[in-house]
């Protein structure tokens, strides 16, 4: 009870203040101290893309931490489907030209529920150079895009080496086959390889 009325005491000697207004103008101050710093982003988390939270619905949660993209080597189109970013341990992986990009950054355009989530784990150069959403053609086949649609795919590419690390390239699924079953004959041909 000393301590408290010691404590009371003081604040009413040195701030001039009842304890009641003393402690309510402290709350206030921390109040808007909060929701002021709340406005502003940190630098380190300035460059990292909003993150809704169907948690807390925050739109300023900060981004789960950065992945190292990792090569992917020839992949088939079969494979490139596995990367369409619903598996959340997976990158979310595009193919332009033939080309795989990783795209996690772009996780709010290709993610679950983004704008363009039907081009990811996809090869979509047709869809790029036609401007179109359509799925038939969401696909690697150019043939019968004239020049203007060309320099359209073009600029795609460009932007996409621009800003995404490219892990890898596409191949078809025969050729993925051809390799094996060299690789089987070489091992028939050289047991102790
Ligand atoms: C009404 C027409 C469209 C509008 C208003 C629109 C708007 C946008 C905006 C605002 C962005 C974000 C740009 C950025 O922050 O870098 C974007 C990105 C993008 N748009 Fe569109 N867009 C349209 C049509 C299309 C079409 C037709 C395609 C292709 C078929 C397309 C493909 C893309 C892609 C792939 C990205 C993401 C690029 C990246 O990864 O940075 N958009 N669009």
């Amino acid at each position: 009870m000393g301590f408290y009325s010691t404590i009371t005491n003081q604040i009413s000697f040195y701030t001039g203040l009842s304890p009641t207004a003393f402690f309510t103008i402290a709350f206030l101050t921390f109040l808007v101290y909060r929701t002021v710093s709340a406005m502003f982003v940190s630098p380190q988390d300035f460059n990292k893309p909003p993150v809704v939270s169907a948690r807390s619905g925050s739109l300023f949660e900060v981004a789960e931490p950065r992945r190292e993209p990792v090569q992917v080597g020839e992949i088939t189109e079969a494979e490139l489907r596995l990367y369409n970013g619903s598996d959340k341990s997976k990158p979310i992986l595009i193919s332009v030209k033939g080309q795989i990009y990783d795209v996690s950054e772009g996780r709010n355009f290709y993610g679950p529920g983004g704008s363009y989530t039907m081009f990811a784990g996809k090869e979509c150069s047709r869809a790029l150079a036609l401007l179109s959403f359509k799925p038939q053609d969401i696909n690697g086949n150019l043939e019968g895009l004239d020049e203007s649609e060309l320099t359209i795919l073009e600029d795609w590419e460009y932007k996409f080496i621009e800003k995404y690390p490219k892990v890898g390239r596409l191949v078809s699924e025969e050729r993925t086959q051809q390799i094996e079953q060299s690789q089987e004959d070489n091992l028939k041909l050289n047991p102790n390889e």
